[in-house]
């Protein structure tokens, strides 16, 4: 985890306790109707949070029907389900919707949603797309086999080793050598990429045009994301929310870093372009009346990244295209990750980017607490000036009643987004609403979740996850010393 030099730790700002009358009369608790005609009972909103309880193949266990029915009982606004990737290839134990024998598994889980919440939450999923990466490799294997031996690099070790036959060696003795070269020379051997690909792991970029299948995505994205939309209405879901924020495919062709020049990069617009795109067929598949929106980034918060400049534009035209909620986020990417250790991929969370997405307590002197909201707050400006009502969803160290019910006051948001808080006390809202202030349990904003998630453990709250573990019914990680969903809450 990125910690900034003045390692400032910042308390919790004491809670707001609304009375039940006072909650009534808040903003946070008032509806809100999607342009897709959709209703919120009210603007609490729970954003995707990756569990890592779905199985290897992709599908919904009893496990992840428990985490989204325990804050569904807890009855937000919306809850949206964690990062669903939208093709049917092997990802790990996170959730697929790629094909339609995931629809199942999916309708059940809508169904426990909607039992648990009495009916009052809406659900919607976040679909993402995302490119390949490799784990950090050890150096031996790098230089002995995933290393593209080309003329250049004996070239290069020619000049570096002042060494006049290079040339009569073969592969092998090539490869060698250059294992063994210092830090300095491998830098004027190995490109940028390859030793990216030697320090973090390989990963590829949509910049990446050589390669057939990064070069057709804007061909193959569109009916990749419309047709996961469709299973997601099929299987009862409110709404999709397109994952264009972090470190992912389409967060990708929005960044600052985007220079294809295949009309799909460069400027703003081009930028902009395939998101659009996946939009228009996405819309086109469900229909007007399915709630669409989309995550992106307000800043992406890394040396030459896009600014919050690039956010308002994207959030216009998101806006003018017709999506039904514009839900911000902050950084999270791959280019300042810190350095994973060998056999370990990179996490796009480890760096200041990670910081700004999660802020965690230990922070500099601006601290955890709405950190990004300002920003997000002139995206909001940006669309409204522009003539759009859309709502803008904010998220980043929100988990006091006060600070959530002073953002909607000021215009600053129109939903409030909560993920840590929520984790901690899925019960949070509720307790608010029902004048029961004074019994939430409060986040501490430890991260200690987010190391979790990091290690691709399955993720649990360090306030809770160690309590009454002997309770019969309760599910805990294999090895029995994690409860798996928070305890329930005895009025
Ligand atoms: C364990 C964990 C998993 C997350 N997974 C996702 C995800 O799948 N998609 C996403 O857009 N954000 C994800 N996030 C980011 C949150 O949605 C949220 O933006 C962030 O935690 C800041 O909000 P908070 O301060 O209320 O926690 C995740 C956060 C955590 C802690
Ligand atoms: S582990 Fe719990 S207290 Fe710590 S940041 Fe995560 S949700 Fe908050």
């Amino acid at each position: 985890m990125f910690i900034p030099k003045e390692r400032i730790r910042h308390p919790l700002v004491p809670m707001h306790v609304p009375t039940r009358k006072e909650a009534a009369a808040a903003r946070l608790f008032t509806p809100l109707e999607l342009p897709s005609g959709l209703t919120l009972a009210d603007r609490t909103w729970i954003p995707a949070m990756v569990p890592w309880r779905a199985t290897d193949e992709g599908f919904v266990t009893p496990d992840v029907i428990d985490w989204y029915a325990r804050f569904a009982a807890g009855q937000p606004g919306a809850i949206v389900v964690e990062a669903t990737g939208i093709r049917d290839v092997p990802s790990g134990p996170l959730l697929r919707i790629g094909h339609d024998r995931f629809i199942p598994g999916l309708d059940k889980l809508v169904r426990a949603v909607s039992e648990a919440s009495g009916g009052r939450t809406r659900l919607f999923i976040q679909i993402i797309d995302f490119l390949r990466i490799r784990r950090r490799p050890d150096p031996e294997r790098f230089f002995s086999t995933f290393l593209q031996l080309r003329d250049e690099h004996r070239a290069r070790l020619a000049e570096v080793n002042a060494d006049a036959d290079v040339g009569s060696l073969d592969d092998t003795a090539v490869r060698a050598r250059i294992a063994r070269l210092e830090r300095s020379q491998l830098e004027h051997v190995l490109d940028g990429r390859e030793l990216e690909s030697l320090d973090m792991g390989e990963r590829e970029r949509v910049t990446d045009v050589h390669l057939p299948h990064v070069r057709d995505l804007p061909a193959t994205l569109p009916g990749l994301f419309a047709e996961a939309a469709a299973r997601a209405k099929t299987a009862g879901f409110d709404g999709v929310e397109l994952h264009y924020a972090h470190a992912y495919t389409m967060a990708s062709f929005l960044s600052a870093l985007n220079t294809r020049a295949d009309g799909y990069g460069g400027s703003l617009d081009g930028r902009m372009r395939l998101p659009l795109e996946v939009y228009a067929a996405v819309r086109e598949r469900v229909g007007a009346r399915f709630s669409v929106g989309a995550r992106f980034l307000c800043d992406e918060a890394f040396e030459g990244g896009s600014s919050v400049e690039d956010a308002c534009h994207f959030a216009v035209g998101f806006a003018r295209a017709g999506m039904d909620f514009l839900s911000l986020s902050t950084g999270g990417k791959f280019e300042d990750a810190k350095q994973p250790k060998v056999g370990d991929a990179a996490y796009p969370y480890t760096g200041k980017s990670g910081f700004e997405c999660m802020p965690p307590a230990l922070s500099d002197a601006v601290g955890p607490f709405a950190r990004n909201v300002p920003k997000q707050a002139r995206v909001r400006a940006a669309v409204r000036s522009a003539g759009f009502t859309t709502p803008v969803v904010v998220a980043g160290g929100i988990g006091e009643f006060g600070l959530a019910e002073s953002i909607l006051e000021r215009g600053h948001g129109d939903v409030i987004a909560a993920a840590r808080q929520s984790l901690c006390d899925p019960d949070w809202f509720l307790k608010l609403r029902e004048g029961r202030g004074g019994d939430v349990r409060r986040c501490i904003y430890s991260n200690y979740c987010e190391g979790l998630d990091q290690k691709h453990r399955k993720v649990t709250c360090q306030l809770w996850d160690r309590e009454a573990l002997d309770e019969p019914g309760v599910s805990t990680t294999d090895n029995g010393r994690r409860r798996l969903v928070a305890p329930p809450w005895r009025r």
